[in-house]
């Protein structure tokens, strides 16, 4: 070896040292409890799934509205194979694993029990509460009513732990019994609801709202990136007690929460290209959704401007010359490409923004997946800002990176 190559190998051997240490440094961000979000393999956008999903999406919000007069717990469940971001938590001692839906549209816990023997329950993970010397009993019966069928259960109190932040005395509902539902091809086992207190069936205090109480976490905030072109084993993060800023660009934009029951706010403008279509419109933060739902009138404007039908579908050749979606916040414009919401399938398009008989905008993955969003419960306001698209050292892993390294090296060398 001759000694400028020694020399030039031992360079590329301290700079790689560098990197690796500046990059495992960069994710140790203090005080934030990841927890990696996974996303459904089965995840396949068609018209069908859309339709279906918008329908869904329809009653999970008319029955939530319900619920503050009926008082009985009302919580969605996807059935069908849209985006699903889930992650893994234990219920119980010694830990009973589940995979749960991170739903900033709810506020309660839900999961299957032993005692279930319907279909759906069979196909999941259940909880055995005399497996758990930390439950105790409460009993207070619930019902919950979705689409086609319905769940029942009870509540109950254990040890919930999430990103190994251990919540005790967490309320929760054990369903029993489950009736005409498709919760068979759901891919989580249940929901953790994480919007406020207010949207809480039966009173029961969210997750979130006992992990500050028990001083679990530092700050009362938690922060969602959800990953572009993200796969089932690495959808994202969800991290609680800050926000970790190499996942975005720039800084954050605030905006406080208009109505703390679901994560509301109230925009400046939203447009498509240079089209207003909406001043002043309430929208709800929603990680339990994969698209954009408008209100009516909205929506109807949207649609002249493709000649869409009512479920969104129109001809088109390419999303490529098409506006963009631009939503204005604090006077800070976020845009979607037409690629992210407009779904093609040969000379067919679909509009990813779809309505449903609602007054306010609720923003789910095809904005959430964009833009980074911090909720911060104690301000009781948003932060959004655009995801890192550049991805991080840490994230490359260290063929990559030795890969790289030994490239540009050989470039170096023979130059
Ligand atoms: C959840 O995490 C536990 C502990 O790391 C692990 O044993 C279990 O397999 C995980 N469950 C799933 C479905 O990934
Ligand atoms: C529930 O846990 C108890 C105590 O560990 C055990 O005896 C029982 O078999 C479990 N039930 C089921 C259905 O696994
Ligand atoms: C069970 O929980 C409900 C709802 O939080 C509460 O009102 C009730 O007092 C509890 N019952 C018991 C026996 O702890
Ligand atoms: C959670 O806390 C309870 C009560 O302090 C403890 O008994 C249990 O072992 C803890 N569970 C986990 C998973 O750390």
């Amino acid at each position: 070896m001759s000694s400028q190559l020694t020399a030039m190998v031992a360079l590329l051997a301290l700079t790689l040292t560098l990197l690796l240490a500046a990059a495992s440094e960069a994710s140790k961000v203090a005080g934030l409890h990841r927890i990696a979000i996974n996303r459904s393999p089965k995840f396949q956008r068609s018209q069908k799934a859309v339709v279906a999903e918008r329908d869904l999406v329809q009653r999970k919000y008319s029955r939530q509205s319900l619920s503050q007069d009926l008082s009985y717990p009302v919580e969605p469940l996807s059935n069908y194979n849209n985006y699903q971001y889930y992650g893994n938590i234990s219920i119980g001692t010694p830990p009973q694993y589940f995979l749960v839906q991170f739903d900033t549209g709810s506020s309660n816990l839900w999961i299957p029990s032993v005692s279930c023997t319907s279909g759906g329950c069979a196909d999941h993970q259940t909880y055995n509460q005399s497996a758990s010397s930390t439950y105790q009993a409460n009993g207070t019966y619930f019902t919950i009513t979705y689409g086609t069928g319905s769940v029942s259960g009870y509540l109950s109190v254990d040890s919930v732990s999430v990103g190994g932040l251990n919540v005790s005395n967490q309320k929760f509902g054990q369903v029993s019994t489950e009736v005409g539902t498709n919760f068979v091809d759901a891919m989580f086992d249940g929901i953790l609801g994480m919007a406020f207190p207010a949207l809480a069936a039966d009173g029961v205090v969210p997750v979130f709202q006992n992990m500050i109480s028990q001083g679990l976490v530092v700050n009362s905030v938690f922060s969602f990136y959800l990953r572009d072109q993200g796969t089932t084993l690495n959808g994202g993060e969800l991290i609680l007690g800050g926000s970790d800023p190499s996942l975005y660009r720039g800084g954050l934009t605030y905006v406080p929460v208009s109505l703390p029951a679901y994560w509301q706010f109230i925009t400046d403008s939203i447009k498509i290209g240079s089209t207003v279509v909406s001043v002043g419109d309430a929208a709800i933060a929603d990680t339990g959704t994969s698209l954009i739902i408008a209100p009516l009138a909205e929506f109807d404007s949207i649609a002249a401007i493709f000649s869409a039908d009512s479920n969104g579908v129109f001809y088109c050749t390419s999303t490529r010359s098409m506006p963009d979606l631009v939503i204005t916040i604090q006077g800070v414009e976020f845009r979607i490409s037409a690629s992210y919401y407009v779904e093609q399938e040969g000379s067919t398009c679909q509009l990813l923004i779809q309505s449903i008989n609602q007054d306010f905008w609720i923003l789910g993955d095809v904005f959430l997946g964009r833009f980074y969003t911090e909720f911060d419960v104690g301000n009781q306001r948003l932060g959004f800002a655009p995801v890192n698209g550049a991805f991080s050292l840490s994230e490359m892993g260290l063929w990559k990176v030795l890969g790289l390294a030994i490239t540009w090296g050989l470039w170096r060398w023979k130059n």
